[in-house]
């Protein structure tokens, strides 16, 4: 069976953009896949982040993985701290990462253009770890989104410059980019990505919103003038948007959506879309309620770390004995 990882890092509460671009997929794929799923918490706090916020965003996001249908028994589900050989092997990358790479990461960039003071190194050396996250466990895939693409790509050279220098001791990963879904929009600007980092906007849907607030969200929706259902990302960037999220989460056709609701004023299309999302919801946030309760996401931590702690010893022993520093037979 062909492996998968992916990580999410929960810096904020998780969104429709999050379930629909990410943790949907990863439930479909573990039945054909063997998935490796992370809360990437190493990877939350480049930022500053309130540790009672942060904690409670992250095991929110371990319920919620659980609540839409991660299933611990066919994937490998902890927290990045948990498994310590990730900060080790994330050293061990940064060593074989030249700075002229981490210099064009365009996510680093971007902070850096807007004039962000005190950027931490940690934000700076992120690709690298990053690149252990991965590298640690030989995936044959990593989805993510378009955003993430340029830090896979940076491992797949990291991965290839380590084995031509120290010999064969990584898989090359090959990132799996989503083609419907890949990016949810703002509601409120629709040429805008929909982001947990956009703090009480609009135009963003979390999944434990209180249900009549996301119905809210969807009927404010930005749209146009022009008065007709279509799909066009250029002139009717908020139509296309609430099509794309309606298809993905009633599995229609974007197609068979338009010929549906070509008759339809915009208020009417949009009760039918916030119907769908708030369905959805409904079933995620009682299953969620159940699990935050129980002691379901205790001992899914205790089993994932326990897991990928095995792997992750065997690989970070290899890479050490390859690159001179460990000494003793372990
Ligand atoms: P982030 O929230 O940026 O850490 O992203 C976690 C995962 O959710 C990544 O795979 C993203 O591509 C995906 N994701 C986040 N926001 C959206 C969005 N608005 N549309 C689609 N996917 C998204
Ligand atoms: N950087 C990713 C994000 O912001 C999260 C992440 C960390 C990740 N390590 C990973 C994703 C390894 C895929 C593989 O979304």
């Amino acid at each position: 069976m062909k492996r998968m990882l992916s990580g999410i890092k929960p810096s904020g509460q998780l969104t429709l953009g999050n379930y629909i671009g990410a943790l949907k997929n990863f439930v479909k794929y573990q039945d054909d896949y063997e998935m490796v799923v992370f809360i990437a918490n190493l990877h939350c706090i480049t930022v500053y982040q309130d540790p009672q916020e942060l904690k409670k965003n992250l095991k929110d996001a371990v319920a919620l993985y659980l609540a839409v249908g991660l299933d611990p028994e066919k994937s490998i589900i902890f927290l990045q701290s948990e498994v310590l050989q990730h900060a080790q092997l994330g050293f061990i990358m940064a060593c074989n990462t030249y700075l002229g790479e981490l210099n064009r990461m365009t996510q680093f960039k971007d902070k850096q253009a807007k004039n962000e003071t005190n950027l931490s190194a940690g934000i700076y050396t992120y690709p690298t770890l990053m690149t252990a996250d991965i590298l640690m466990y030989d995936p044959d895939f990593v989805p993510v989104g378009e955003d993430q693409k340029q830090h896979v790509e940076l491992c797949r050279d990291t991965a290839q410059r380590f084995n031509n220098k120290y010999g064969e001791t990584f898989k090359i990963p090959e990132p799996l980019i989503p083609t419907v879904g890949a990016r949810i929009m703002s509601l409120s600007n629709p040429t805008k990505k929909m982001s947990k980092s956009d703090h009480g906007d609009k135009g963003c849907i979390y999944l434990l919103d209180d249900l009549n607030v996301a119905r809210k969200k969807v009927m404010s929706a930005v749209t146009d003038d022009l008065g007709k259902v279509n799909f066009d990302t250029v002139n009717q960037p908020g139509i296309s948007n609430l099509l794309q999220i309606h298809s993905s989460l009633s599995h229609t056709p974007i197609k068979e959506l338009v010929e549906t609701f070509k008759d339809s004023g915009y208020g009417e299309f949009k009760k039918a879309v916030a119907q769908v999302v708030v369905d959805e919801l409904t079933i995620i946030q009682e299953r969620y309620k159940q699990i935050i309760t129980s002691n379901i996401i205790e001992e899914t931590l205790d089993n994932g770390a326990k897991k990928a702690s095995y792997l992750a010893s065997k690989k970070l022993n290899k890479v050490q004995r390859k690159i001179g520093i460990e000494i003793r037979k372990r």
